[in-house]
C-alpha cells in the first residue's frame, strides 16, 4: 500500500450496516414469506458464471453485457463475469440439474453493472425475485406481476403503477423486426449517435433508449402489440383478463421492451412515481421462452421478474412509510458484579426465546443504562 489515505467501499458500492440493515431485513424477510406462501423454493446460484451465459442470454448487444459487465480472468485463464443480474444464472443451472417442472425459485442478493452511479442506480444493487421455468401457462405470467406486486403491496408502496406489454415471439417477431426496421431506416438522421450506427443490429434496443432524440424519433414506431401472431395474442388476452379477474390495475406501455433481449410475449415493468424518472424502475421482469434453448438446453419455456432492493427502499422514504417499529430487544442484562452471573442469565433467557444483549467491561451503571437504551 503505497498510500496512508483510509480504505474506502468502491465507487457505486455501500456499506449496509444496523441500523438502516434492519430495513434490508424486513424487506427481505417481507418478501421470503411472500414466496414461500406461492410454493417457491429459495435458489442460491454463485455471484459469478462463465462470461457467456450472461452474453447469451441477456444479449451480446445489450448495454447490460457490452458496456457494464464486471469481467475477470481467472488464474487459469477462464473468462467469468459477476453477474449484472440472476435470470441467466437460474436457466443455467436449470439446464446443469434438470428439475422437475415447473421449477418455481426464489432468490435474492447482489449484482454487478458498471454505470455511473447516482441515487438510486449502484454499480453493485441488489435484487430479489422469482422465476418459474416450465410452463407456457398465461396462469403463470399473472401469478408473476401479482407477486411482484404483492412486493410493493407489502413494503406499505401506494404510488407504484404496472406498465405491461407483448413482444410477441418468434414466429410474429420477425415481421415486426422487419416493419421497425423500414420505419428506423427513414429517421436514422434524427437517432441518438449510438443507435444511429447501430439500429439494424437490434432494432428495439432503439425503443429502449432513453435519449431525447431516439424518443421523439420514434414517438410512432410501429408496436409489438399490432402485430401479434393468433398464439401471442391468445395468450395476451389472457394475461391481461386473468389481471383484471384478479384487481391488479395495469397500464398498457406499447413502448415498453426492456434492456434485456431474453424477453418473449409479456413484459413488465413497476414504476414508482415517488422516484425521480431516470431511476424510477423498481422492478420488471417478463417471459422468456426462448432462454433455456439458447443457453443449449431443452425447449422450455419461463417466466419471472426482479426487484432492486435499493430502489424499493427509496420509494419506501419517498412514500414515508416503513418497517413497524418493535423494539430490536426484550431485555439487557446489565453487569454489575463482573462474574459469571451475567453471562448465565443472558444465556438462559436467550434460551428461553427472549431476544437479549448485554453489558460487558464491568462499565459503569450508568454506562450500561445508556447501551441497554440505545439497544432498543
Ligand atoms: P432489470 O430491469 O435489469 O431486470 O433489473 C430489475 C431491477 O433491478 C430494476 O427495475 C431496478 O430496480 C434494479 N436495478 C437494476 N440496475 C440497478 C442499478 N444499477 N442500481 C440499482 N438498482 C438497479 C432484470 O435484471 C431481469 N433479470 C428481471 C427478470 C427476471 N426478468 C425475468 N426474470
Amino acid at each position: 500500500m503505497a498510500s496512508s489515505e483510509p480504505l474506502r467501499a468502491p465507487v457505486g458500492t455501500r456499506d449496509i450496516l444496523p441500523p438502516e440493515s434492519a430495513r434490508w431485513e424486513w424487506v427481505i424477510e417481507s418478501f421470503s414469506e411472500l414466496v414461500r406462501r406461492a410454493g417457491y423454493g429459495l435458489a442460491l446460484t454463485p455471484l459469478f458464471e462463465d462470461r457467456g451465459v450472461f452474453a447469451r442470454a441477456v444479449g451480446a448487444g445489450t448495454d447490460i453485457v457490452s458496456k457494464e459487465m464486471y469481467e475477470l480472468e481467472d488464474k487459469s485463464g477462464r473468462h467469468l463475469a459477476l453477474r449484472p443480474e440472476v435470470t441467466a444464472s437460474v436457466a443455467r443451472a436449470f439446464i446443469q440439474h434438470r428439475p422437475p417442472v415447473p421449477w418455481k425459485v426464489w432468490y435474492w442478493g447482489p449484482n454487478f453493472r458498471y454505470e455511473r452511479p447516482q441515487a438510486g442506480r449502484y454499480r453493485q444493487f441488489f435484487q430479489l425475485g422469482a422465476e418459474v421455468l416450465g410452463t407456457a401457462d398465461p396462469g403463470a405470467d399473472v401469478e408473476m406481476v401479482v407477486l411482484a406486486a404483492q412486493v410493493a403491496e407489502s413494503l406499505g408502496l401506494r404510488q407504484v403503477r404496472l406498465l405491461i406489454n407483448s413482444l410477441g415471439d418468434e414466429t410474429c417477431r420477425p415481421a415486426y423486426r422487419q416493419l421497425l426496421v423500414d420505419f428506423l431506416s427513414a429517421r436514422v438522421e434524427s437517432l441518438c449517435p449510438e443507435h444511429g450506427e447501430r439500429w439494424r443490429d437490434n432494432p428495439l434496443r432503439v425503443l429502449d433508449c432513453k435519449k431525447p432524440e431516439c424518443v421523439e424519433a420514434t414517438l410512432d414506431a410501429p408496436a409489438s402489440l399490432d402485430h401479434l401472431c393468433e398464439p401471442c395474442q391468445v395468450h395476451w388476452e389472457a394475461v391481461v383478463s386473468g389481471l383484471d379477474a384478479v384487481g391488479i390495475k395495469h397500464e398498457v406501455e406499447r413502448r415498453l421492451v426492456r434492456g434485456l433481449d431474453y424477453y418473449t410475449r409479456t413484459a413488465f415493468e413497476f414504476v414508482a412515481d415517488s422516484l425521480e424518472g431516470a431511476q424510477n424502475a423498481v422492478g420488471g421482469g417478463g417471459r422468456y421462452d426462448g432462454l433455456v434453448a439458447a443457453l443449449g438446453g431443452p425447449a422450455t419455456p419461463g417466466i419471472g421478474f426482479s426487484m432492486g432492493i435499493d430502489r424499493l427502499l427509496l420509494a419506501v422514504d419517498a412514500e414515508g412509510t416503513g418497517p413497524p417499529s418493535t423494539p430490536a430487544l426484550d431485555t439487557f442484562v446489565i453487569d454489575l458484579v463482573g462474574g459469571g452471573e451475567a453471562l448465565v442469565v443472558t444465556e438462559e433467557l436467550r434460551r428461553m426465546g427472549l431476544r437479549v444483549d448485554r453489558g460487558f467491561d464491568g462499565r459503569s451503571l450508568k454506562a450500561q443504562m445508556k447501551m441497554a437504551d440505545r439497544s432498543g
